[in-house]
């Protein structure tokens, strides 16, 4: 089916679909935004309040659909499942929402959708592979946020700590969007400032690894954090899938670190997970040379193999 670039769907309409379609609706990308949910009340519900913040952006039609609604979507995006509860890790989820995902996305792929598929909900990394495995869709239009919600914090921290805009900040987090991700310290700038030169610039001449070690944990465990005392996340989460919808549809060839189905670079295959690419029309559209240190790889090769094991428990 030919595809509305105008057009987005989002799949699931509980805290972060609907953080994601009010950030959408906020961002004047679309004139078409479809929400799904098994409850088509829900729907319906959020739609409509979302709709009355119209007047004070860009028009644009919010309404409540069904999957005959959406295979013409220029993106769908996936955030329906079950969320993480206090004390559970993301890894914990996927029973579940692999059992949902069974449901869901055979029934775009039957509609012959030729648009970006692209996943939100957790594990991200594992249900982005399902999500291939289920749809057929190429790899390039398959992807998950991956760590672009933990790259945000990555550079917010930074930039809190070195008193300097976030988006003069360039630093990743790569590997699982979860307990094995890590910072991509050896590549992180201010600007082309190295971190640490940045650091002392700042009046902070010591101990700039633990200062790093302290941030990274952080971010790994903003989610946590944040979930012990709200219960869930979502507009970080609402606004790094705008991030990525923007790139796509302005084809800004944008680099971000989606969770991409992996092709043997740096050796793995068979998984997906987050290594920054560039993001524009067609999806993931080329790879770089990303540069890890020896320490770096390790640590991006037992990311892959946590989620290989988690992706062989799963029954694709
Ligand atoms: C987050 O990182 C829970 O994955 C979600 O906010």
């Amino acid at each position: 089916m030919a595809v509305n670039a105008r057009k987005v769907a989002i799949i699931g309409c509980g805290f972060v679909g609907s953080s994601t379609a009010f950030a959408l609706m906020q961002s004047g990308l679309f004139s078409e935004i479809v929400m799904l949910d098994a409850d088509r009340k829900k729907a319906e519900g959020e739609a409509l309040d979302i709709s009355h913040g119209v007047p004070f952006s860009q028009p644009c039609e919010i309404y409540a659909g069904d999957y005959d609604d959406i295979a013409d979507s220029a993106i769908i995006i996936v955030t329906a499942g079950a969320a993480q509860k206090p004390g559970e890790t993301r890894l914990d989820l996927i029973k579940k929402n692999v059992g949902i995902f069974k449901s869901i996305i055979p029934e775009i792929a039957k509609r012959n959708f030729k648009g970006i598929l692209l996943i939100v909900a957790n594990p991200v990394d594992v249900l982005t592979y399902a999500a291939k495995q289920l749809s057929g869709l190429p790899d390039s239009h398959v992807f998950g946020s991956g760590t672009v919600l933990d790259s945000a914090r990555l550079r917010f921290n930074l930039s809190e700590h070195l008193g300097v805009d976030p988006r003069s900040v360039h630093a990743f987090i790569i590997g699982e969007h979860g307990d094995s991700e890590f910072a991509a310290w050896s590549s992180a700038n201010v600007s082309g400032v190295e971190i640490s030169r940045f650091c002392e610039m700042r009046g902070f001449y010591h101990d700039h690894d633990q200062a790093k070690a302290n941030i990274s944990e952080e971010v790994k465990n903003a989610a946590y954090d944040i979930i012990s005392k709200k219960r869930a996340t979502y507009y970080g989460i609402a606004m790094s899938a705008k991030r990525i919808c923007e790139a796509i549809i302005r084809d800004e060839k944008s680099i971000l670190p989606v969770s991409s189905i992996q092709h043997g670079r740096f050796g793995l295959t068979d998984v997906a997970l987050s290594i920054p690419v560039i993001v524009g029309k067609d999806g993931i559209e080329n790879e770089i040379p990303f540069a890890l240190n020896d320490d770096e790889l390790k640590k991006l090769r037992d990311s892959a193999e946590t989620l290989k094991n988690t992706i062989k428990s799963c029954d694709l």
